[in-house]
């Protein structure tokens, strides 16, 4: 398996480094557009080949292509973060011309490739990936919802005092602070529904604590997260590479699945060799279905702004 990452920043890397630890690739290649970063970053990663045991060979590149030729599995970080007091869509302008170029510049070499994109506004460039490119749908892969699931479980386990890995819990809809739906109803301890140990009070604040998961941090540390984006990341490649099957919420094209045609949001989804396989329909109540149709408002309205472009 050859798995690139395009984008040597925080996320970038960290994602590249899961993937080396867990040896989910044969050959890597880190990509970056300035001079010497990606070269940089990687000789960093291989240095540490001999202490932890990997024997994936990770390949820095200035911007050269040719060498993510023949990849399995592409995933797309560029673009510029958030600062503090930014959403993830004001960032849109930058990083549609970004997310399309390094699309066209991919596929010139991979065209078999499953393309992960990280991002931001991920619905929108997930979008505009599919309809840039006119791949296959199943190929195009938005990475939100299995961080914004995990930032949830993170909450649950902090007020259940529970294990983060016991729980079951997902987050469908847009990723945005205001777009996601982080299902309450449908998470569970264990199998027991974590309803029956919350107050409202507790569950109230554990799912707008998620919805602004990715905001907080970006106001404690100055600029976007990367551990959690980065690990996202390196698990939906490893889903994937090891055609495991997994459930998990990603942003894919709806047409007609969860009541929306013609746009990327997320979803639960099975995901395999062949990218996203099926999507699962969850039965969202009347109150759940409701949020992600205004869900799909915004996301809309969002990608409605590529046009202006
Ligand atoms: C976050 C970015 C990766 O949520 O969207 O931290």
């Amino acid at each position: 398996m050859k798995v690139t990452v395009v984008g040597a920043g925080a996320v970038g890397a960290t994602c590249a480094d899961n993937i080396a630890r867990k040896e989910l690739a044969t050959e890597l290649v880190l990509l970056d557009i300035k001079e010497g970063f990606a070269e940089g970053k990687a000789q960093d990663m291989m240095q540490t080949a001999a202490l932890l045991g990997f024997d994936t060979k990770v390949i820095g590149s200035t911007n050269d292509y040719s060498k993510t030729a023949g990849s399995d599995v592409v995933v797309i970080t560029s673009g510029i973060p958030r600062k503090p007091g930014m959403t993830r869509e004001e960032l849109i302008g930058t990083n549609a011309g970004i997310v399309k170029n390094v699309c066209q510049n991919i596929l010139q070499h991979s065209p078999n490739a499953i393309i992960i994109i990280i991002s931001n506004p991920m619905d929108t460039m997930t979008y505009l990936a599919l309809n840039s490119t006119g791949l296959p749908k199943n190929r195009i892969i938005g990475m939100g919802g299995i961080l914004d699931s995990s930032r949830f479980k993170y909450q649950l386990s902090q007020q259940l005092g529970a294990s983060p890995s016991d729980l079951n819990a997902v987050v469908i809809g847009g990723h945005g602070d205001t777009t996601m739906i982080p299902l309450i109803r449908k998470a569970t301890w264990n199998s027991v529904p974590v309803t029956d140990f919350l107050t409202a009070e507790q569950q109230e604040k554990i799912v707008n604590d998620t919805m602004v998961g990715g905001a907080t941090l970006t106001k404690l540390i100055g600029t976007s997260a990367w551990y959690a984006p980065g690990a996202a990341g390196a698990a939906l490649v490893e889903a994937i590479v090891r055609d495991e099957k997994k459930l998990f919420t990603c942003c894919v094209a709806l047409d007609g699945e969860y009541g929306q045609k013609d746009i990327c949001m997320g979803v639960p989804v099975i995901v395999g060799k062949n990218g996203w396989e099926k999507i699962i329909d969850f039965k969202l109540n009347e109150t759940e279905q409701a949020a992600f149709n205004k869900s799909a408002v915004a996301v809309r309205n969002m990608n409605d702004v590529l046009k202006t472009l």
